[in-house]
């Protein structure tokens, strides 16, 4: 079975902000890496278009929603070409392709007994579009995440058995490795424990939704309707759209990305849906943690909320890759600090890893011909043992979606070099000709490591990486799959080494 990864399906009230393309990034160099190790991938990314909050954006812009969707989906996939995303299916919700498989697994469920018609009464945020838990401790009325006022909702729908999972969840959500990072466990352990109530699946007075088979004014609540998206994607631009067709393509996921804001939908109320509807649970879901900027929480009444546009036509992809992936801990919260992006893509990208290939390759084409040494003594492990240590740490963590200690392997490697490269100064070294075969190793040394890194930063800095390659004059045997070629050794002595020119610009404080 492919590795399926996904990113939430995005609202579409507005254009991607910070946090979108944080989780999205991070799914992609899962998705790379994959890839890279040889495995099938399906990363699915994508939209989710119906509900009260895009009905009234609409509304507001004087538009229909079906126009208003049209344009801030295709605004999303113009976003995730111009970051290089690499994503196998964009499903939209609004599609008919989406809905007949939301239709069939409404049918599912319903057969299983699980589907009646109840009161809905409760206090309801249009934002997160969902009940809110306990509204009489709130003095305020108003929805923590959004800071909204809450709606009052009394009407009659269509309800969803999920207490009759209750046993289901629980042994789901007792394997540790199901739900990530551990603290987010806990709270979904706590929530579970309360005990689980049934909750509503269709709305009434809605009318930007998927119509309900045999009940006309119902159409389904957005969570139902989008968590399905999960599965309609995978058979996208198929002819055969059935959901057995759809499961035998990928499911189920291997990873749902998501934020911690939308665990429960995902950790709780998603897989007592699959169970429901006869399909399998997802294998993990990682809760990431929230950005903030400049230790502020976004929002746009504050006024500052970050464009991912500016950051992508300012510095580039790699340099907010490297931030994202690199600085924060999968997880756990982030700050994005103007000060610390720059110091960082200048401190680790190009005066540790850039320098490290400029200097390097400047010293073997001016003593070697323009070449790679060529005698080289083999025996040397010194710097080859940090290198294969690097690559075993690296794999272990990408393995385990420690994405930031993975990218820090890269960087620490790149370290240990320069250290070496400068305590055994081979500029000194060369001025006597006995030294000439030393510098001929450590040069070798350094260089070969530099490839090592060049390919690790693959599934995270992809551009970076590629123009590592290129500047090493590397021709890879073309057999060889990415794994074989991180073994220590393969830089083909005495090969041409092409002019180096810097890899990274540096940035200036704005
Ligand atoms: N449409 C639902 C998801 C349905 S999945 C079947 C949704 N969409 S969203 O656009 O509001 O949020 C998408 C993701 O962005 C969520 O995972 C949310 O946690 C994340 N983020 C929103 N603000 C964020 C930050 N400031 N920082 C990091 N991620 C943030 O929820």
């Amino acid at each position: 079975m492919p590795f399926n990864i996904t990113t939430p399906l995005y609202y579409v009230n507005d254009k991607p902000h910070l946090g979108s393309v944080y989780t999205t990034i991070i799914c992609d160099s899962i998705a790379r890496y994959r890839r890279l190790k040889g495995e099938k991938v399906i990363f699915i990314t994508g939209v989710d278009e119906h509900g009260l909050k895009i009905q009234r954006t609409a509304l507001e812009k004087k538009i229909k929603p079906k126009d208003h969707c049209d344009s801030i989906s295709n605004l999303f996939l113009k976003n995730w070409k111009e970051w290089d995303i690499s994503f196998d299916k964009f499903i939209r919700t609004c599609s008919d392709h989406h809905k007949k498989i939301v239709v069939q697994f409404y049918e599912r469920v319903k057969n299983s007994g699980d589907i009646y018609m109840g009161t809905q009464k409760g206090w309801y945020c249009v934002g997160c579009e969902e009940f809110k838990d306990n509204p009489d401790n709130s003095p305020t009325m108003k929805c923590p995440i959004h800071n909204k006022n809450l709606e009052w909702k009394n009407e009659e729908n269509l309800f969803f058995k999920l207490s009759k999972y209750q046993k289901n969840i629980e042994s789901l959500i007792e394997n540790p490795d199901f739900i990530e990072p551990k603290e987010r466990r806990n709270e979904i352990i706590k929530f579970v424990s309360k005990g689980l109530k049934d909750f509503s699946i269709s709305r009434t007075n809605l009318r930007w939704g998927i119509g309900v088979p045999d009940y006309k004014d119902h159409t389904f609540y957005v969570w139902f309707d989008a968590l399905v998206g999960y599965v309609s994607a995978l058979t996208l631009n198929e002819d055969n759209n059935s959901i057995e067709n759809a499961i035998s393509t990928g499911w189920p996921a291997n990873l749902h990305l998501i934020g911690k804001d939308i665990l429960r939908f995902h950790a709780v109320y998603w897989p007592a849906m699959l169970i429901s509807a006869g399909l399998d649970t997802p294998k993990k879901i990682i809760g990431h943690g929230f950005l903030t900027r400049e230790g502020q929480k976004m929002g746009k009444s504050l006024g500052n909320v970050l464009d991912p546009n500016l950051l992508l036509n300012q510095y580039g992809i790699d340099p907010v890759r490297w931030y994202l992936l690199k600085d924060i801990s999968l997880g756990s919260d982030g700050d994005f600090q103007n000060r610390r992006f720059v110091d960082i893509i200048n401190n680790d990208l190009a005066n540790t890893i850039g320098n490290l290939l400029n200097r390097t390759s400047s010293m073997s084409r001016k003593w070697f011909s323009n070449k790679v040494p060529l005698n080289v003594n083999d025996k040397d492990t010194f710097i080859s043992d940090i290198a294969n240590k690097a690559v075993k740490n690296y794999i272990f963590n990408f393995d385990n979606y420690k994405i930031d200690l993975a990218s820090n392997e890269v960087l620490n490697l790149a370290i240990n070099i320069n250290l070496y490269l400068n305590e055994n100064q081979p500029w000194t070294l060369i001025k006597d000709k006995d030294n000439y075969k030393d510098v001929q190793n450590i040069i070798y040394n350094v260089l070969e490591a530099t490839r090592i890194i060049g390919l690790l930063l693959e599934p995270l800095l992809p551009t970076l990486s590629n123009s590592i390659k290129e500047q090493l004059g590397t021709n890879f045997n073309s057999n060889k799959t990415w794994i074989d070629q991180l073994e220590w050794g393969l830089m083909e002595k005495g090969s041409i080494l092409p002019e180096p020119s810097p890899i990274i610009e540096k940035l200036e404080y704005e």
